[in-house]
């Protein structure tokens, strides 16, 4: 199981355990079943860490904990100062244990080490940070109803909250999902991906190093057709938030409907990035190769639909291609890898098929379309980056995910003709516009049915700014205020005077 010893004495130690427990009601404890699951290194696809398996009986028993810290338990009725210091707490402690989160999550998910470091990590400790500060900031209203009576409303929490995360951004998508259900004093249930359990787990004992009561944060690692469907169906748990595919995420949905859940979704996109002639044209190609390269593509936003204005389209593609070609390859957890592994040997199996697809439906491979076998890299899950060109909106490729590193460039004519195209697709997260006409900017920017915009740069985030989708990319909203929405509930209050 060794990493090599390019990683923190206590990194080494993390992974190499025996077996990674679950989290419920504040003890580190195995499967009810007694199974087990391994987690690979995706730069070598050989086993990383064994982690236990949850399914039903261990979701039931989380359950039952949060249930018991939500109903009983201290923590809806601590003081929102007491409150806002914890949370405070756990954004310190994500800090002082940064290299070491940073480089777990490089392990299990493949990223690159200086994107976990730079970007998952600091960004995890925000959003924590952020949420402290709206604890003590909740509030209702007096309402000015007929003067015999006083009326006013609280925000309360929902309560309990099922909490089902991808692979992507493991440790980050834990803290988008606990920080604000905390800061509005609910308790969790917390399913990490299969595929990158362990940041989720390291989280769990900063969690208690930081002295959260027990049973008000439940971790419990396990697959989702098992421990993933039991949260959704368990009747004790209030709210599901899930951040997946569409396909899962729409039999949430149905799912849900037993017990009258309030779900929210964050699920896949294809989104559009259109770059117009008029566009800083070296700036655009920046930001078309972080669109889409960044973390290997493995992103629900990622602007996998390049949209190049007809007359410089050739051109583009050749700056992008050239760019892509030149990026390097490894395992995340070398310094100066640019893109990493995908995360499994399914995601590869996934993604190397729509290579495939993408040639046969006649899309012309400009750079990569392939597995990446480099000496050193055979054992991983390398894909080369991707640049397709002659691609039409109706291929599959444009209009299926794909979560790799793969763009497709597609020429439009004019504004109307890329507006047309951009909205053609069943998803709606996120779009790119790149121009210096800033008319044309904010024109674009009404016109694109996405959950966010970015003009003359993409994959900007900051925990201060609501993310989410429209038409099949979801539906709520995480970060800034907007996620407070997902995690209260009002209660009206009348009191005759
Ligand atoms: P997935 O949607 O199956 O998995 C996401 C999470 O949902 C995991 O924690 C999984 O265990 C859980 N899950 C799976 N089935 C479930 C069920 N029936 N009930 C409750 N929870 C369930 O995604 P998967 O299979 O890992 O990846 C497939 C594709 O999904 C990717 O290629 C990508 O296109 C998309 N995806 C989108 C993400 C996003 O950020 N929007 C993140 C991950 C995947
Ligand atoms: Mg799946």
């Amino acid at each position: 199981m060794g990493v090599a010893a390019r990683v923190e004495p206590s990194v080494e130690q993390f992974v190499a355990a025996p077996l990674r427990k679950m989290l419920i009601d504040g003890k580190w404890v195995q499967a009810a079943s007694g199974k087990t699951f391994e987690t690979p290194d995706p730069a070598t696809g050989k086993v990383l860490a064994r982690v236990a398996e949850g399914d039903k009986e261990d979701v039931d028993r989380a359950a039952r904990a949060a249930r018991r810290a939500f109903d009983e338990g201290p923590w809806p009725r601590w003081t929102p100062a007491e409150r806002e210091r914890l949370l405070l707490k756990i954004a310190d402690l994500i800090e002082a244990n940064g290299l070491e989160l940073a480089q777990i999550e490089t392990l299990d998910n493949g990223k690159s080490l200086g994107e976990s470091q730079n970007v998952d990590v600091p960004s995890a400790a925000a959003t924590f940070r952020y949420y402290a500060g709206w604890v003590s900031k909740i509030t209702g209203d007096t309402n000015p109803t007929d003067p015999a009576f006083f009326n006013f409303t609280l925000r309360e929490p929902v309560g309990v909250c099922g909490q089902i995360i991808p692979w992507n951004f493991p440790l980050l998508m834990a803290a988008w999902k606990l920080a604000p259900a905390l800061a509005c004093g609910n308790t969790c249930v917390l399913k990490p991906a299969e595929q990158t359990p362990l940041t989720a787990l390291r989280l769990g004992e900063l969690l208690q190093e930081a002295g959260l009561p027990d049973g008000v944060v439940n971790i419990v690692p396990g697959f989702g057709e098992t421990a993933g469907a039991a949260i959704v169906q368990h009747p004790m748990i209030d709210k599901v938030a899930f951040t997946g595919s569409t396909d899962v995420g729409k039999q949430i949905h149905r799912e849900s409907a037993g017990t009258l859940k309030r779900v929210s979704l964050e699920l896949g996109g294809k989104s559009p990035n259109i770059v117009f002639a008029d566009a800083d044209v070296s700036e655009a190609v920046k930001g078309a190769l972080v669109g889409v390269f960044f973390n290997q593509g493995e992103v629900c936003c990622a602007g996998t639909r390049l949209f190049v204005e007809e007359k410089m389209h050739d051109e583009f593609a050749d700056a992008v291609a050239k760019a892509a070609g030149s990026m390097k390859q490894g395992p995340g957890i070398d310094a100066t890898t640019q893109v990493g592994p995908l995360v499994s040997q399914e995601q590869l199996e996934r993604v190397t098929g729509y290579l495939d697809i993408g040639k046969k439906e006649g899309a012309k491979v400009l750079t990569g379309g392939e597995r990446n076998t480099a000496p050193g890299l055979e054992g991983g899950y390398f894909v080369k980056p991707t640049v397709f060109t002659g691609v039409r909106n109706d291929m599959r490729i444009a209009r299926e995910e794909i979560f790799g590193p793969v763009v497709a460039l597609i020429p439009f004519k004019d504004e109307n003709d890329a507006v047309l195209q951009g909205n053609d697709t069943n998803y709606g997260l996120a779009a790119g516009v790149w121009t210096r006409d800033v008319s044309k900017a904010h024109r674009v920017a009404r016109a694109i049915r996405a959950g966010t915009v970015w003009v003359n740069c993409y994959n900007v985030f900051d925990v201060t700014s609501p993310f989410g989708g429209y038409k099949q990319s979801g539906y709520g909203r995480e970060l800034g205020r907007a996620a407070l929405e997902l995690y209260t509930q009002t209660k009206s209050v009348w009191l005759r005077i």
